[in-house]
């Protein structure tokens, strides 16, 4: 008990402390604090163009980088960073933690930066779910992620003549087929938040659309504990089977390397993972392959980096937030960062001429999905639930990776951990 307590208290602390490589730099503006969990090779360097557009206008960076996927780690820093009453100028944040934050009453209104830059217009209703409270803007939107993704290492597809799998069936033969020939099928890394990112395709797959968001969205607890949530944990487990040995505990970009080197035929990632092939120097669709999880072609689900900034009386702080607010939702940066990123633009009033092969397909299907009602929120990345009953769920999800729990006793464990966390 003492040890847990310790622990709790010392892994932030210890984590805030193992990212002093701020990178310092200062102008006669001041300078901005940025917490944030972009620390991968294109997660950094798609954070480069923030700062240096900042650096453009006189403003300095400091940057507050938390490593952890998902964010998890990082907001326990950023906790412990406004309990101990010393706030970041901003800080990266999902969905329902930025509603969090707003409902605290923690954050500086957007709305003057939004309304000269149209937002309400330009962003679509999804994202402003998250990205305003009350009616009024709170967070600045960077991008569409997108989690229903499959990676692959085209070079193999090739050698192994295997074509993009349209059927479950299908995905399933041509990872047997790269692990017969002595490959990984699915590189995958053991964190909680991963086998969620995984877990929501496979459950989009096996249910559809309607079926994701009573589910994971809704909550609601006869599609938790269903036969077609029995039969989504059943496909989980024979996904299971092409991952290797030393999966648990392994970081996402270290997985997205496998099928970079050829090690692994496909990665199931958010589309940040393409950020990493693209700092390798590879070109979509000459050196690797980007396409829709099988059975999940007619939707997205979606994930948003929101920058959020914290109330200040300091009038230098206020203007420099703002002037990164403007920066974040304009229309050249929306591109730059994506660019670069992996992931789609949050405005839907783009060309789409400057983006690479996947992002542009990416960006057509982000749209028509906001249209047809079918851009669901991501479980695993804090859009379809808030953090207590998303933690509920990776818990379950994970117990399942690393046991023989039977899928009919997931399914209602599921559904009983879910009513748990909501009551
Ligand atoms: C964020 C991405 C990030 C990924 C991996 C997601 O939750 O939205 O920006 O690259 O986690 O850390």
């Amino acid at each position: 008990m003492f040890n847990k307590c310790l622990m709790a208290g010392v892994i932030p602390l210890a984590i805030a402390l193992s990212s002093t490589a701020f990178a310092q730099e200062s102008t006669d503006k001041g300078e901005v604090e940025v917490l944030n969990w972009w620390t991968s090779g294109g997660e950094a360097r798609a954070l480069g163009a923030l700062k240096d557009k900042l650096s453009d206008d006189g403003i300095g960076w400091k940057n507050m980088p938390v490593a952890g996927g998902a964010g998890t780690n990082a907001m326990a820093v950023l906790r412990s960073r406004i309990t101990s009453n010393n706030p970041p100028t901003a800080a990266q944040v999902l969905g329902y933690d930025a509603q969090d934050w707003a409902d605290r009453d923690a954050l500086s209104s957007l709305d003057d930066v939004a309304k000269a830059g149209n937002w309400d217009e330009v962003f679509p209703q999804p994202i402003q779910r998250f990205a305003k409270s009350d009616g009024h803007w709170i967070a600045a939107p960077f991008e569409i992620h997108s989690t229903n993704w499959v990676w692959a290492n085209k070079s193999m597809m090739d050698e192994l003549g295997i074509q993009q799998p349209s059927s479950w069936e299908e995905f399933i033969a041509s990872m047997k087929k790269a692990q017969d020939a002595g490959h990984t099928g699915l590189a995958y890394g053991g964190q909680p938040w991963q086998d969620a990112t995984v877990f929501e395709n496979v459950v989009l797959a096996t249910g559809g659309a309607d079926f994701y968001r009573q589910a994971l969205i809704d909550l609601d607890p006869e599609a938790l504990d269903s036969d077609t949530m029995t039969q989504s944990f059943d496909r989980f487990r024979e996904l299971l089977q092409y991952k290797d040995d030393n999966s648990p505990g392994r970081d996402w970009n270290l997985a997205t390397a496998m099928v970079i080197k050829g090690d692994a035929l496909y990665q199931i990632m958010g589309d940040w993972a393409k950020g990493e092939f693209l700092n390798a120097g590879l070109k979509p669709e000459q050196d690797f392959m980007c396409f829709r999880t099988p059975g999940t072609q007619d939707a997205v689900t979606f994930n948003s980096d929101l920058m959020i900034m914290f109330k200040t009386d300091d009038k230098q702080q206020q203007a420099m937030q703002r002037t990164m607010a403007e920066i974040i939702g304009s229309p050249e940066f929306q591109i730059t960062f994506s660019q670069l990123k992996g992931s789609v633009p949050a405005r839907t009033d783009l060309s789409s001429d400057e983006l690479d092969a996947c992002a542009k397909r990416g960006y057509e299907q982000a749209k028509a999905a906001a249209k047809s009602n079918t851009l669901m929120g991501s479980m695993a990345h804090g859009y379809a639930a808030p953090a207590s009953v998303k933690n509920a769920v990776f818990d379950i999800i994970s117990s399942f990776v690393n046991s023989d729990m039977p899928s009919d006793v997931a399914a209602e464990q599921l559904a009983m951990a879910v009513q748990g966390a909501r009551s």
